[in-house]
């Protein structure tokens, strides 16, 4: 795994979040596949999960939590120049779901681009996001992650249907002076990486040009979640617990000096693993996948936006972000609140 190089600090100054009103809890899905409350919370510690109206799509979601997000900012639609969207169900295949994010806002002064990263997805944008401001070439951005996964979601599939929910999260993001110690949010670190090689272990396989949906294919339901569950689990803790440590030592840090670690939502033991061989105490490990599910790029905006209006955390705190998806692709943030 290549550590990024360390550039100048970029600042989140505004979060916001956004989930469907429809909940589907463990019993719901009981009642219509062969799995039951007790099996999901012992295995994954989900309770339930939020799922879009048919006529909500990625868009109407990233634009709910982007305008919380400028909301909390103070900052107009027109003084974003950068809008990123962190997606694996973007509202089609093309335009992306940033340029559809963009009219609906009005940030008309925007380059707008969907990064694809899976579960990854928003750190790898914030990380892009990054890159512009302090190149200097664009000089506030937004950057979501928005997900609408009960649309790839195969409801007879019990490995899978119940993991997965919709939600979207977002941050403005500015550039923060060299040696600004008082500004918000400050990205000190990132490392990423992908591993191609287990690239169908976690797959959409259907609906793309390798295999698009026919009348003869339709019925297999390729264009839905297909994973190795067991595996994908012993990936997820390997790559996320070496993504955080290389992190940490890049910004100059150890484990004794986190806050808070708000790693990827997608199944309570990883979570637990992670914190156990990190050596992070649970009380500073956050999660919220009991309500959510895994809502993929969306899962640490959304955690990062309710741990901040909730108080949980303070400026000057040191956080941990870190996710794991499909691709395989990882990556780690560490910041100053
Ligand atoms: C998916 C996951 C929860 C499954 O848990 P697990 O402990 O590995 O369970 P297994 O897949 O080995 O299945 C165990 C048994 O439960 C059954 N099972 C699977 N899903 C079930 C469900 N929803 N309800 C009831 N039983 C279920 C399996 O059929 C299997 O039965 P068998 O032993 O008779 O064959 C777990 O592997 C996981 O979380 N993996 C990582 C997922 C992830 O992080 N994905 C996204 C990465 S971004």
């Amino acid at each position: 795994m290549q550590p990024d190089t360390k550039i100048c600090s970029c600042s989140i100054i505004g979060t916001g979040s956004y989930v469907p009103a429809r909940v589907l809890t463990n019993d719901d899905l009981s009642k219509f596949v062969d799995t039951s409350d007790e099996w999901i919370t012992t295995r994954t510690g989900i309770k339930e999960r939020h799922i879009a109206a048919d006529d909500e799509a990625t868009s109407d979601m990233a634009t709910k939590a982007a305008l919380k997000a400028l909301e909390a900012a103070g900052v107009k639609a027109e003084e974003i120049d950068l809008i990123i969207v962190a997606t694996v169900t973007p509202d089609m295949f093309f335009p992306s779901t940033a340029c559809l994010v963009q009219k609906k806002i009005g940030a008309m002064n925007a380059v707008c681009f969907d990064i694809s990263a899976a579960c990854s997805g928003f750190l790898y944008a914030l990380q892009t996001a990054r890159h512009y401001i302090n190149s200097g070439t664009r000089g506030t951005a937004l950057v979501i992650g928005a997900e609408k996964l009960s649309s790839l979601i195969n409801w007879k599939d019990r490995n899978t249907c119940v993991l997965f929910g919709d939600a979207a999260g977002a941050v403005v993001v500015r550039r923060a002076e060299p040696g600004d110690t008082s500004a918000p949010g400050r990205v000190l670190s990132t490392v990423m990486g992908s591993d191609g090689n287990l690239a169908d272990l976690l797959k959409v396989p259907g609906g793309g040009s390798a295999c698009p949906i026919t009348a003869e294919n339709a019925e297999s339901r390729p264009n839905t979640i297909h994973m190795e569950g067991r595996e994908t689990f012993k990936h997820a803790v390997t790559r996320m617990c070496q993504a955080a440590e290389q992190a940490l030592k890049q910004a100059g840090l150890e484990t004794k000096d986190i806050s808070l670690v708000i790693p990827h939502q997608a199944n309570a033991r990883i979570i637990s693993a992670i914190a156990d061989r990190l050596g992070v105490p649970e009380e500073k490990t956050y999660m919220n996948l009991q309500k959510y599910g895994n809502t993929s790029a969306a899962t640490i905006p959304v955690a990062l936006d309710e741990a901040h209006r909730s108080g949980r955390l303070q400026r000057g705190d040191v956080v941990l972000l870190v996710a794991f998806g499909g691709g395989f692709t990882w990556a780690s943030t560490v910041m100053i609140w």
